[in-house]
């Protein structure tokens, strides 16, 4: 697994105003877009593109073009939907799809409950949305199932991590083509499992539930 924790002063700046428990819920929403749309550029490095010629109003040139299938954007109901328009927006012929996830409390294994996806995700490069990477258990039950359909590689992005999570989701992964892009890596996850210092929860931040 390649871990990428993103070090730039416009990240790191805009993630200390999305920690501050004063910032209120639009503010949040627009920050978390902003970030996601920086954390984009860091998580499509590496995608597939294919080579073509373009007329310029001087000369033609060689250029490349995103490949076919296009690449599919999973945001993590709900919390990784506030990641979403901050990824459409960098890359706008992406398609989407969706999963909810939920911890079954009895097992307190995570599980499928609502899943918007192509059957076939053979070839395709996935991009899960998840703003807190905490204990891993969502985030890598998600990247299961989409290699399990078939998926070439999946790279998530998210907002924090934690160290806990980190280790979870590679050891989770391992031998599989994964990338994690995080704005930060925080340090520790409390008894509640919160990422501290983390910036709360980032579902009810986002949509103002407290
Ligand atoms: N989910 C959140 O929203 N916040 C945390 O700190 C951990 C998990």
């Amino acid at each position: 697994m390649r871990v990428h924790v993103a070090d730039h002063p416009l990240i790191t700046h805009k993630l200390t105003v999305l920690r501050d428990v004063n910032t209120p819920s639009p503010t949040f929403r627009a920050l978390a877009e902003e970030l996601v749309t920086l954390l984009a550029y860091e998580a499509t490095r590496n995608v597939t593109v294919v080579p073509v010629t373009v007329q310029t109003p001087v000369a033609e040139t060689k250029g490349v073009a995103i490949a076919e299938p296009r690449p599919l954007v999973v945001p993590i109901l709900r919390a990784g939907l506030g990641m979403l328009e901050g990824m459409v927006k960098l890359v706008p012929s992406a398609e989407v799809g969706f999963l909810g996830m939920v911890r079954n409390e009895e097992t307190l294994e995570p599980s499928t409950y609502a899943e918007r996806l192509p059957d076939d995700l053979s070839d395709r490069q996935c991009f899960v949305l998840d703003p807190m990477l905490a204990t891993g258990g969502s985030l890598s039950a998600a990247i299961d199932f989409l290699f399990r359909r078939g998926a070439q590689d999946v790279t998530a992005i998210c907002l924090l991590g934690a160290p806990e999570g980190v280790a979870a989701i590679e050891k989770a992964t391992e031998g599989k083509n994964v990338t994690l892009v995080l704005g930060a890596l925080d340090e520790r996850l409390n008894e509640k499992g919160y990422i501290v210092p983390g910036l709360g929860d980032a579902g009810d931040r986002l949509y103002g539930t407290v």
